[in-house]
């Protein structure tokens, strides 16, 4: 591994590692306003949900590298501490890119970008209509990280409503992130898209606790086919299956065949099963991994 230490670069250079690698980060698109009441609009992908009770979000203005000049959103959540946070989906990239030129202080990015401004509930400074999902927010703490160029000020935001365009809403109710369509910013000028394939499911160990790969049988601990991700998805069960899941996965074609070239090449033993297993973890089939595995047990046996 290539070690770089801040200290041995230039402050852009690690700068550029810490973005590359921090990715996808979200984007808060966020409205603020003077204390004289104008309105600002910028991105801030050092953005997160932080807390859930009280609800809140966090970003992070930082100081010009350049003349250690403060961010207009800055000076502005510190002469009126509100906030909305805007969404960033797909449709809005192009607009969020343009309002984050650097305009002198008391321009409206909303109309430098054509967005439409809708007041807020609760808070002086308007929501993006444009955007899927809107946060209303009151500003609890600026926690300055530093000083000088570079120095980054983390912006303490209390959520006080949300607005959720209902397109967005899955029959459940809940937010269905192929309808968000969200982007997240990757290093330099990149983005990426939260849609199609880049969206994907992955069991989670709520309830009750996975074994771990430690407990796994030696045997398949050992694989030289099976990935430390197959392991993990064999190792997220509460104890290791039986014989009753071989008796239900018996017949399943793919068992069935690695089953025949396995009694035909014992050499290759317990290879086969494990390839027949990996095929299914591929497919989230878990279940069917282990009745391919248990039966390699069996065969052995
Ligand atoms: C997608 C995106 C994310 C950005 N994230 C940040 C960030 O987290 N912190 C920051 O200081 N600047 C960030 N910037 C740059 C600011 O948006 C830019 O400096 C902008 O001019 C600040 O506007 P303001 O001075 O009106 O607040 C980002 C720019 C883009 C396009």
């Amino acid at each position: 591994m290539k070690v770089i230490r801040p200290s041995e670069v230039s402050t852009q250079d690690f700068y550029r590692y810490m973005i590359s690698a921090v990715v996808p980060r979200p984007i808060a698109f966020v409205s603020s306003i003077s204390a004289e009441g104008k309105v600002n609009l910028s991105p801030y992908s050092f953005f997160n949900a932080v807390s859930s009770k009280p609800p809140i979000l966090i970003f992070s203005p930082v100081n010009s590298v350049r003349d250690g000049s403060t961010k207009n959103t800055l000076d502005n959540v510190r002469e009126h501490s509100e906030v909305t946070i805007n969404i960033v989906n797909h449709a809005l990239v192009e607009q969020m890119s343009l309002t984050s030129t650097a305009y002198e202080k008391g321009i409206n990015e909303f109309a430098k970008a054509g967005l439409t401004e809708v007041p807020s509930e609760q808070v002086k400074p308007p929501r993006v209509a444009e955007s899927p999902v809107a946060f209303e927010c009151k500003v609890k703490q600026v926690l300055p990280l530093g000083e000088g160029g570079g120095a980054g000020n983390i912006v303490v935001c209390e959520v006080l409503l949300v607005h959720v365009n209902e397109e967005i809403l899955g029959e459940d109710g809940t937010i269905d992130p192929f309808r968000l369509d969200a982007v997240g910013r990757m290093g330099g000028s990149l983005y990426c898209r939260a849609s199609g394939d880049a969206i994907f499911e992955t069991l989670r160990p709520v309830r009750e606790k996975g074994i771990g790969v430690d407990q796994l049988p030696e045997t398949i601990r050992t694989s030289t086919v099976l990935s430390g991700s197959d392991l993990a998805q064999l190792a997220n069960v509460p104890k290791i299956p039986n014989g009753e899941l071989v008796q239900l996965y018996r017949d399943e074609s793919t068992i069935q065949a690695a089953l025949a070239r396995y009694k035909q090449d014992v050499s290759r033993s317990p290879e086969i099963m494990h390839w027949a297993a990996k095929n299914y973890l591929a497919r989230g089939e878990t279940e069917k991994a282990w009745a391919a595995l248990l039966i390699n047990n069996e065969s052995e046996s």
